[in-house]
């Protein structure tokens, strides 16, 4: 369970978690896509719509006893073979209003019981709140996503503290284990510095290290957002296709082994 983080917003989280979804899926893994963002992008990303009845990740963790529902009940089919709980616009409720007595452990408690999936992957909001927390306290990983602007290395710095506040109180084998550069645009210094401080800070994959590899930036993803399918349906010899299908291949390796 991989829980694909950075309180940032519009780094890369939700392209990431689709299409790492998708290619996984294509890797004959049983993979299961976790929306907890009330923005709902990944859900609508793999094509999902969700009608006024359907149980979301909001019923799932709402604080309301009466209105909740067990997250099997709450499972989606993609056309993409990836399974999906959708996420609805209710969410910003539990985010401002907090998940209640226990609620950090809600999501936690559901996975636990649920079978039938080699890859859970959960698409976090741009914030450290309660949603966050909650999605950190149900995973195994966290998957740092970050562009490689200069920002982006101190809000690594946050994102880790985050973690070991949820190593402290929820989760303590929790640890960013995956870290990934998305939208890279390499042919600036800035960039190019960024993602060799990573590399040093967080080792080469291929040594066992946590970072994961860079996504270029192509306007074929956004093409791909447009049309609610992955990159690699939409284009799949394109750069950010390629990258994302090499990168599954290690992460597949790993979640193997
Ligand atoms: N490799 C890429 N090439 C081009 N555009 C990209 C790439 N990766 C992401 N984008 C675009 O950047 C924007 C933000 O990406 P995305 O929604 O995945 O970020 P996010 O971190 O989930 O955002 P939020 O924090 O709001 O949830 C989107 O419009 C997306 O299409
Ligand atoms: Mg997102």
């Amino acid at each position: 369970m991989i829980a694909i983080a950075l309180q940032k917003g519009g780094v890369g989280k939700t392209t990431t978690t689709i299409n790492l979804a998708a290619e996984l899926a294509r890797l004959e893994l049983r993979v299961l896509v976790i929306d907890v963002d009330q923005q709902a992008h990944s859900t609508s990303g793999l094509g999902i719509t969700v009608d006024p009845d359907d149980a979301t990740v909001f019923e799932v963790l709402t604080d309301e006893r009466s209105e909740r529902v067990p997250l099997a009940e709450a499972i989606k089919k993609s056309e993409f073979g990836v399974d999906v709980v959708p996420a609805a616009l209710a969410l910003r409720k539990l985010e401002k209003g907090g998940l209640g007595p226990g609620g950090q452990m809600r999501l936690a408690k559901q996975l636990d019981e649920l079978t039938g999936y080699d890859v859970v992957l959960i698409d976090c909001p741009p914030a450290l709140g309660a949603l966050t927390e909650a999605a950190m306290a149900a995973a195994d990983d966290v998957l740092a996503v970050l562009e490689a602007g200069p920002d982006e290395v101190d809000a690594l710095v946050r994102l880790g503290s985050a973690v070991a506040d949820v190593q402290d109180s929820l989760n303590e084998d929790l640890e960013i284990r995956y870290v990934l550069l998305a939208d890279y645009e390499g042919n600036t210094k800035t960039a190019q510095n960024v993602r060799e401080g990573l590399i040093r800070d967080w080792g080469n994959w291929n040594d066992g290290g946590a970072y994961l590899g860079e996504i270029p930036h192509t306007v074929r993803v956004r093409e791909a957002k447009d049309k609610q399918v992955p990159v690699a349906v939409h284009a799949p010899t394109c750069s950010a296709a390629v990258a994302y299908r090499d990168a599954a291949v290690r992460l597949a390796e790993r979640i193997r082994a």
